[in-house]
């Protein structure tokens, strides 16, 4: 990995490990639905979801995000402001609905994908980059039966657990299943605007540069 891949890797692919392995196992063959997947969360998620073996559908807003996803291994890309959301995900998945989604965005578009889950699906609760986390209808998890589970990327405890998790990812990494999508490399002095841009990010992972 370069300096640049290896910053954004551990975060973003040790988060989508403990959503899509061990809080809400995605099976080889389901459908996996991911918001945000122009993001770093996102974008990590897709890759891992389609080295699980899932059908990859991944949501994102502007043609160059949608364009980035399609370029890096998403099965199906939809534009969350140009397209009906709901229909599409009908579309490609049928009558059936989505398996598991993966939500590090939050509000509206997620709270959109919900009526797209399958019976027994799962939505995987990852953040809240637009502010606030999906709304969650406690009525709609009891009829629809799905359960929403937090996911929140820490070390286990158990050292032993922990290195095999590291030997997973790096192994894919070593065979280049997955890798850090960097985006736009900024240098130390120009934080500031890096941070003001945050609110409209750009596809992959944006990198500071520390070293001289
Ligand atoms: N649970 C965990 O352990 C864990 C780990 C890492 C990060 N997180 C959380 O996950 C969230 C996303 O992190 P990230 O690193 O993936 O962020 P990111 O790279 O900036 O991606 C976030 C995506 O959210 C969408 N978005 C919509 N409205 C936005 C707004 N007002 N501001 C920013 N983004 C907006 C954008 O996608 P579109 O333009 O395509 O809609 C953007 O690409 C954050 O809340 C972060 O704290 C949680």
């Amino acid at each position: 990995m370069t300096d640049e891949e290896a910053g954004g890797f551990p975060i973003a692919f040790r988060t989508a490990y403990a959503g899509l392995v061990e809080r809400a196992p995605v099976e080889p063959g389901r459908s996996l639905l991911v918001l945000g997947a122009a993001g770093n969360s996102g974008a990590a998620a897709v890759q891992l979801g389609k080295a699980l073996g899932a059908t990859v559908i991944a949501v994102a807003g502007g043609r160059s995000k949608t364009e980035f996803c399609a370029r890096h291994g998403a099965d199906h890309v939809i534009d969350h402001r140009t397209e009906d959301l709901t229909a599409r995900v009908t579309e490609i998945t049928g009558e059936r609905g989505v398996d598991l989604i993966y939500d590090p965005v939050g509000r509206e578009t997620a709270a959109t994908t919900l009526k797209s889950i399958a019976r027994g699906g799962r939505i995987a609760v990852i953040g809240l980059a637009v502010g606030t986390t999906v709304p969650l209808d406690s009525v709609d998890i009891l009829l629809r039966t799905y359960p929403a589970v937090g996911v929140l990327a820490g070390h286990d405890k158990d050292p032993d657990v922990e290195a095999a998790v590291w030997s997973r990812l790096t192994r894919l990494a070593a065979e280049q299943t997955i890798t850090t999508l960097v985006g736009t490399v900024h240098s130390f002095i120009d934080v500031p605007d890096m941070i003001a841009g945050q609110g409209a990010p750009g596809p992959g992972k944006s990198v500071v540069r520390v070293a001289g």
